[in-house]
């Protein structure tokens, strides 16, 4: 039998036709009803809105209807029809109902609605099925298919870098060792040292920080590539912004210098909003009505303006004007906390702004030197109620430049000789950047806690689902 979907009903009734029978599966949202007649909400996850399925009580037996309770999953076949009652255009009359799966009033912990954002953390293998975790799901899927299609749609090849890595990076966050090692056990060379020539790989590997660094190479062959996927840092920061598994979207684009870069993330994050409100309004607007009801206006409102770009030296001064006391003091040098981003953000320019041209002692080492010899190219992209979603760089294309820098933060050439030689065969000018996936899906989704934006959340002390 041909496999039909609540979303196709829903937004389609005459792909089934009034009056014809359909055959749809879900779960049980709730069930009202009286001695005579019930009403099933059933959802399938395909879509926000439920499927109103009307049971009269005559035709069925007592005992299989008291196993349809909130959480069951049942398989209906019955009767589309117009609907009656309100808050719905259609209707299914049951004919026949099966159980697949009952679940226990006295046990299922989502019997109830209301639950907070926390207790639904707890209950992370259950909680896709509520609506909130629906639209955040579906978005979250929307989200990376529209990533895909931008990127494909103007000769972007998707490049698989690495998790496994031997290289740190750049020293974006604290890593977490792969090893084979059996911890209690430990392979010592002759003067104490950990011996990772015995180790899996024969060296000391790391999940990966970034992708950039291999994405550098593809972008010097293919010109434009951009990576999409999972990244690691161990940084015990408990903040409601990060993840210590995180997805990221790098794109690197050989022949782009900064200002080319900041077009390409500002179009990109244009486009990404621009998806969600054309494909996925049914789910933003249930967001937005119980959730945030600024959303959808904000979404626009961030389509409609030109990001405001503006070198780190001039948003020092913007800060050290402002009539606000920081509890990180603010002078020229520092690395920008959030508190500082969102002023700029939120209070001063009041839309998003990108910041370029960082003091190269706050920033990586790969960044390209400006004239001045103190700054670097570099661009962070800063959004309302999030602070950085995107961090970027033109990079340092030049052999002897590099290596000074390189060789200034006591690292060697060795460590990075296959980087190296793109600056040694053929280098160019070249660029990219990273965006936090889940940094983006806040944006959209109006959610304010990271752990809620993906299916199962890494962070200090949490790894349960
Ligand atoms: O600014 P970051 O560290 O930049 C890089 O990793 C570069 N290699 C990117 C590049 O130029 N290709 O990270 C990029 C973005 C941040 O702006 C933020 O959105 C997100 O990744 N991010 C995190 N998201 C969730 N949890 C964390 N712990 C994150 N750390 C960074
Ligand atoms: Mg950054």
């Amino acid at each position: 039998m041909q496999k039909i979907r609540l979303k196709d009903i829903i937004k389609n009734p005459d792909i089934i036709g009034i009056g014809n029978n359909v055959d749809v599966k879900g779960w049980v949202r709730t069930k009202r009803g009286n001695n005579f007649v019930q009403f099933i909400a059933l959802n399938d996850g395909s879509i926000v809105t439920n499927l109103q399925i009307v049971v009269d009580n005559e035709k069925f037996d007592e005992a299989l209807l008291k196993q349809i309770t909130t959480g069951s999953c049942i398989h209906v076949i019955g009767k589309l029809v117009e609907s009656q009652g309100k808050g719905q255009t259609i209707e299914v009359q049951a004919e026949s109902i099966e159980v697949y799966g009952s679940a226990d009033p006295e046990q299922y912990p989502l019997q109830k609605k209301g639950h907070s954002m926390e207790f639904l953390r707890e209950i992370a293998h259950l909680r896709p099925r509520t609506n909130y975790f629906g639209c955040v799901l579906r978005l979250r899927h929307a989200m990376a298919y529209a990533i895909h299609k931008y990127f494909n749609d103007r000769c972007f090849y998707y490049l698989h870098t690495p998790l496994i890595t031997s290289s740190d990076a750049e020293g974006a966050g604290e890593m977490f060792n792969v090893t084979t090692f059996d911890l209690n056990n430990i392979p010592k060379t002759e003067d104490g040292k950990v011996d990772y020539k015995q180790d899996f790989f024969g060296k000391h590997t790391n999940l990966t920080v970034s992708g950039q660094l291999e994405g550098e190479l593809g972008a010097l062959a293919l010109g434009n590539i951009y990576t999409f996927g999972p990244t690691f840092r161990a940084e015990n920061s408990n903040t409601p912004r990060h993840l210590a598994e995180f997805w990221m979207i790098e794109p690197e684009m050989a022949f782009y210098d900064i200002s080319d870069n900041m077009d390409l993330a500002e179009d990109f994050i244009k486009y990404l909003v621009k998806y969600a409100l054309e494909n996925n309004m049914d789910d933003l607007r249930f967001l937005n009505d119980m959730f945030d009801k600024s959303l959808i206006e904000r979404l626009e409102s961030v389509t409609k303006v030109d990001f405001v770009r503006l070198g780190y030296t001039e948003a020092i001064d913007i800060l050290l004007k402002a009539n606000k006391k920081f509890e990180y003091p603010v002078k020229w040098g520092i690395d920008l906390q959030s508190e500082h981003e969102r002023y700029l953000v939120e209070n001063h320019f009041k839309r998003p702004v990108i910041l370029t041209d960082y003091p190269k002692e706050i920033k990586a080492f790969y960044m390209k030197l400006n004239d001045d010899g103190k700054t670097v190219r570099a661009m962070d992209v800063l959004f309302p109620s999030i602070g950085e979603i995107i961090g970027g760089s033109e990079r340092e294309a030049d052999y002897n430049k590099l290596l000074t820098r390189v060789n200034e933060l006591n690292m060697t050439e060795q460590q990075y000789w296959w980087y190296f030689d793109t600056r040694k065969f053929g280098s160019a000018p070249h660029s990219g950047f990273g965006l936090g996936f889940e940094r983006l899906l806040l944006f959209i989704t109006g959610m304010t806690n990271i752990r809620d934006v993906i299916p199962f959340p890494r962070t200090p002390q949490n790894a349960e689902f």
